[in-house]
């Protein structure tokens, strides 16, 4: 299964998928191109390190968001891309890509879905003061951090906790998590 990962930022899921393939974990999957809306974002950097293909472009380069979708999905169509995966993606996809891909888009976000949609959802649970969070892979559709669930897992908040130590604990479950639904799709997709 080839997939496209869409990353705005760090990267670390990007990372994290990457040595998933590398180490055998998942297989039978292969990332043959990183889009990106920030041509600066660290995830860029990554995936030119090790020579995956990418695709970075600005948004207030486009009149619009069909314009660079188009664009998007030209590379896309290029590279015989099966399957997208945003993987820190801070932007809503439009009707080009939703149409094209229906199904086979999936996201993951740092919060027990349908709590704390939206950005900085680590910060949110904090604030809230909830005990329990979590991590949520979901297929996408034109909603924000909207769209079934695919998987699910929960982190405590504990005592004393703070930003950091929550990140490091909600990204650790990420960097699992989202392989493990990647591979669980690529078997579906073979048993067709
Ligand atoms: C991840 O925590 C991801 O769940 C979140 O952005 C971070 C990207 O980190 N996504 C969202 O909040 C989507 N609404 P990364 O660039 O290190 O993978």
């Amino acid at each position: 299964m080839k997939i496209a990962v869409f990353a705005s930022g760090t990267g670390s899921n990007f990372a994290a998928i990457l040595e998933s393939i590398k180490s055998k974990q998942i297989t039978d999957v292969e990332i043959v191109i990183l889009v990106s809306d920030n041509p600066e974002a660290l995830a860029v950097q990554k995936a030119k390190d090790v020579s995956i293909p990418v695709f970075t472009f600005r948004v207030k380069d486009f009149s619009n968001k069909q314009a660079y979708e188009e664009l998007i999905l030209e590379k896309l169509s290029q590279k015989q891309v099966d399957f997208i995966v945003l993987a820190g993606y801070m932007r809503l996809l439009g009707q080009v890509l939703l149409h094209a891909y229906d199904g086979k888009i999936i996201n993951v976000h740092p919060s027990l879905l349908p709590a704390f949609k939206g950005k900085d959802a680590i910060g949110q649970a904090l604030d809230y003061g909830v005990k329990v969070t979590g991590v949520t892979v979901h297929f996408v559709d034109e909603g924000m951090d909207t769209g079934p669930i695919i998987a699910q897992q929960t982190v405590e908040i504990v005592s004393g906790e703070t930003r950091d130590t929550l990140i490091k604990k909600i990204q650790e479950q990420e960097h699992r998590l989202l392989p493990e639904v990647i591979q669980s799709l690529a078997n579906k997709e073979a048993a067709k």
